[in-house]
């Protein structure tokens, strides 16, 4: 017996537990026990929701809307930046009148946040009324816990928090139950964690050490998730390009994804993210090769100074990353480029703005996540001296915003015209009678359309590009 099978065997048994109380609270309330699930963060986070969405349902809880009102309120939590942080004590900060009059309402905090100590214990402090806290490492164990909150003594006061957050751990749990936000598509580990260290990031003290899933583990779940009527596929990993390191079997990220492009009924692969240290000529191959493979990479800059990108422990120079991203461009077709900025990072003058801004100009970007640099505490950038106030930062910052979205507009022009295929994933939110969808560049496009083609890849002609999506009939 494998280790993950007895895990998953044990998680059963504890579904099943779990699943009895809730189906005795329901007979007891006369109606269902709800849960809500509010997910803060990147890609991996969201992933991450759906196993926690698929053991709650399967322990027999229901989707509520309102987060107010559910009985079971779920906070899966991010730190990359301090505004992350904010977001989930706003949130708490909402609940503590309401279960004030509902005490036997359920409040969990778990993955990133809780895993750094001072988070941990402001939470367990300042909101004490939270009943469950766990992290990244035991999401697996979220049945487990969620039997011990269930089946606590008190339910308030002394005692009432369940807690439990691991240092790190080696291991990858398979299987567990899911639930996925959109039938037509999904997200897929790949692999866990960050080894990179970047100066500023705090994802390699919360996520732990990089850990790639065996390539037959993650063939098989996108072989069922095709069965499933997938046909999109975003393989997820804070540094995909280093995928297969430390893994018994011979694999590097290219080979993963010409598998993945074998596999029936996947129509879309995508990942995320790239790192550009790591990124081979036999990636720019097989996407240039792929028929399925989207024309999109994003390739985080962080900066275009190479004084700035040694202090962030990034490994490549500005000259590098230029050379890098032309050589993809020419060689891949109508690909797009887009980015991930830091404004403000300490030590940051005029001239290093100015290389960012060259930088983009070079590579014209498709698009660029821009943030301001937020201190995060016992990574190495928070004791550099020279951290920039804030008012230069964001003066610095409004410049190359306007730059960059300049820059992407202009890109996305291009394609004005052009009849391209649109995966259309949902009805337009302002207006019922247009669809949305995305090209494989990963552009937005709203057009005339019904329900029933909602998980369907269509033809559209971009009538018209309004700078970040187009209009298309
Ligand atoms: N693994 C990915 C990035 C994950 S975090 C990569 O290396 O490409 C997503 C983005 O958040 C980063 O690319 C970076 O631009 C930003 N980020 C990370 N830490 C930050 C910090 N302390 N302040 C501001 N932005 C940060
Ligand atoms: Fe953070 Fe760098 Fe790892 Fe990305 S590669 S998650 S920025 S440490
Ligand atoms: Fe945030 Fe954790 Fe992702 S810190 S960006 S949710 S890995």
């Amino acid at each position: 017996m494998t280790d993950n099978y007895k895990e998953i065997t044990e998680q059963d048994d504890y579904i099943e537990q779990a699943g009895r109380i809730v189906r005795d609270r329901s007979i007891e309330a006369g109606r269902d026990m709800t849960y809500h699930v509010t997910t803060f963060g990147c890609q991996m986070n969201a992933r991450d929701s759906e196993k926690l969405t698929g053991i709650l349902e399967a322990c027999g809880y229901v989707y509520e809307e309102e987060e107010s009102l559910a009985d079971f309120v779920i906070y899966n939590t991010c730190t990359i930046r301090d505004n992350a942080d904010q977001k989930l004590y706003g949130h708490l900060g909402s609940l503590v009148n309401i279960k004030k009059r509902r005490s036997d309402m359920i409040i969990a905090v778990c993955g990133c946040l809780p895993q750094e100590k001072s988070a941990f214990e402001k939470i367990k402090n300042s909101y004490s009324f939270v009943d469950l806290i766990f992290g990244t490492h035991n999401l697996f164990d979220f049945p487990r816990l969620l039997v011990k909150v269930l089946t606590r003594e008190n339910t308030k006061g002394k005692g009432h928090l369940v807690s439990e957050i691991w240092d790190g751990t080696d291991r990858i749990v398979e299987d567990i139950p899911v639930k996925r936000n959109y039938s037509f598509k999904s997200g897929v580990n790949i692999m866990f964690g960050c080894n990179n260290f970047c100066s500023y990031c705090i994802v390699p003290y919360v996520r732990g050490r990089e850990r790639s899933r065996e390539s037959a583990d993650i063939i098989s779940e996108i072989r069922s998730l095709a069965a499933d009527g997938v046909v999109e596929v975003m393989l997820l990993g804070q540094n995909v390009n280093s995928y297969g390191k430390g893994l018994d079997e011979n694999i590097s990220f290219a080979q993963l994804l010409k598998q993945v492009e074998k596999i029936e009924g996947i129509k879309r692969i995508r990942f995320m993210t790239s790192h550009p240290k790591d990124l081979s000529d036999e990636l720019i191959d097989v996407m240039a090769s792929s028929e399925k493979i989207c024309k999109h990479i994003h390739l985080p800059l962080q900066s275009g100074s190479t004084k700035l990108l040694r202090s962030m422990n990034r490994q490549y120079t500005k000259e590098q990353y230029i050379e890098l991203a032309l050589k993809i461009r020419e060689k891949i077709t109508d690909i797009a480029i887009t980015t991930d900025l830091i404004i403000g990072y300490p030590g940051e003058s005029e001239d290093d703005i100015e290389d960012t801004l060259d930088v983009i100009e070079k590579v014209r970007f498709d698009g660029a996540f821009t943030f301001i640099y937020s201190k995060r505490s016992g990574t190495p950038a928070a004791s550099m001296p020279d951290q920039i106030p804030e008012e230069v930062a964001k003066k610095r910052f409004a410049r190359v915003l306007d730059k960059v979205q300049q820059m992407s507009c202009e890109m996305a022009a291009k394609n004005e015209g052009r009849v391209l295929d649109v995966l259309v994933e949902d009805i337009n939110r302002q207006d019922p009678g247009l669809v949305t969808g995305r090209l494989s560049n990963n552009l937005t496009v709203h057009f005339p359309g019904d329900p029933s083609l909602i998980g369907r890849i269509v033809p559209v002609k971009l009538t018209e590009c309004k700078g970040f999506y187009y209009i298309g009939e």
